[in-house]
């Protein structure tokens, strides 16, 4: 970390930026429309912000699509939900392929179909030596799900007598996380006007600053993004250090 990564004078740009992207539905009922043209419209949104993130250099970006909650809706709607994920991935892999965009997933993904999890490991194969945004899309994702299987990755090599419990540490904790290689996340935003964080990034989400606004997601364009990043650089972050130690530059980071 460096004293740029704090906002001492409102600099730094977030490195990963990390959304629940909500009122899909309720971007449709206010049209009369079924629930499904919100979610079509949501796909939309998210093109435009991936590439606006492409373009300001976001190193991350993490897209909550489906919580492991999210099974609990209507059948209609879960499958509606799936069939456009299928869909998607169907019609833009090639593309973000082609703008240098690395696609990874998190999530429980054995619940998802056959078809689903090809196309999400093809996905991942074919984009995996990108170096420019990497975009997560979180998928049958659960905070608490995710330190679960953390949990019992450390737990299974305590048993094989190849983890002593004192090296049982935040850091090996990190390691056992679905995000392992990914930086935790600078700013959360979440659209909406809901203001929780609904079992997205438990762990990840320690020290990253939270953004939320009533915007429904398939109204949430460029410039609200760029409306939460300037609420973002305006604020300093101290990671449990005092103002006067991060302006003054007092403490080694
Ligand atoms: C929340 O809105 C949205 C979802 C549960 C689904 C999000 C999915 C997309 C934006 C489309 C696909 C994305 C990718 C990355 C392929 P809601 O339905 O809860 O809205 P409401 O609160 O107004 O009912």
């Amino acid at each position: 970390m460096s004293y740029d990564d704090l906002n001492p004078s409102g600099a730094a740009n977030p490195r990963h930026i990390a959304i629940i992207m909500d009122g899909n539905g309720r971007w449709a009922q206010q049209r009369f429309m079924p629930r499904a043209f919100g979610h079509q419209a949501g796909v939309k949104a998210v093109r435009k912000i991936v590439e606006y993130c492409a373009q300001q250099k976001v190193e991350v970006l993490t897209l909550f699509a489906f919580s492991s909650e999210n099974w609990r809706r209507p059948e209609d709607e879960v499958s509606m939900l799936m069939g456009l994920f299928l869909a998607t991935l169907q019609s833009e892999i090639n593309k973000l392929d082609r703008n240098n965009i690395r696609l990874r997933f998190i999530g429980n993904r054995s619940q998802f179909s056959e078809s689903l999890q090809k196309k999400m490991a093809e996905g991942e194969a074919q984009t995996q030596g990108n170096d420019a945004l990497t975009l997560v899309i979180a998928a049958n994702y659960g905070g608490r799900w995710d330190m679960c299987q953390a949990f019992q990755q450390v737990l299974d090599k305590m048993a094989a007598g190849r983890l002593p419990r004192q090296n049982i540490t935040e850091q090996l904790v990190n390691q056992h996380l679905s995000t392992t290689d990914i930086p935790e996340p600078d700013l959360f935003i979440r659209t909406g006007g809901e203001q929780r964080v609904s079992n997205f990034m438990l762990w990840q989400l320690a020290y990253t600053e939270m953004y939320f606004t009533p915007t429904l997601w398939p109204d949430f364009d460029e410039q609200s993004l760029e409306t939460a990043i300037t609420s973002f650089k305006g604020r300093q972050r101290r990671f449990g250090h005092t103002g006067e130690q991060i302006l003054n530059k007092l403490v080694t980071l």
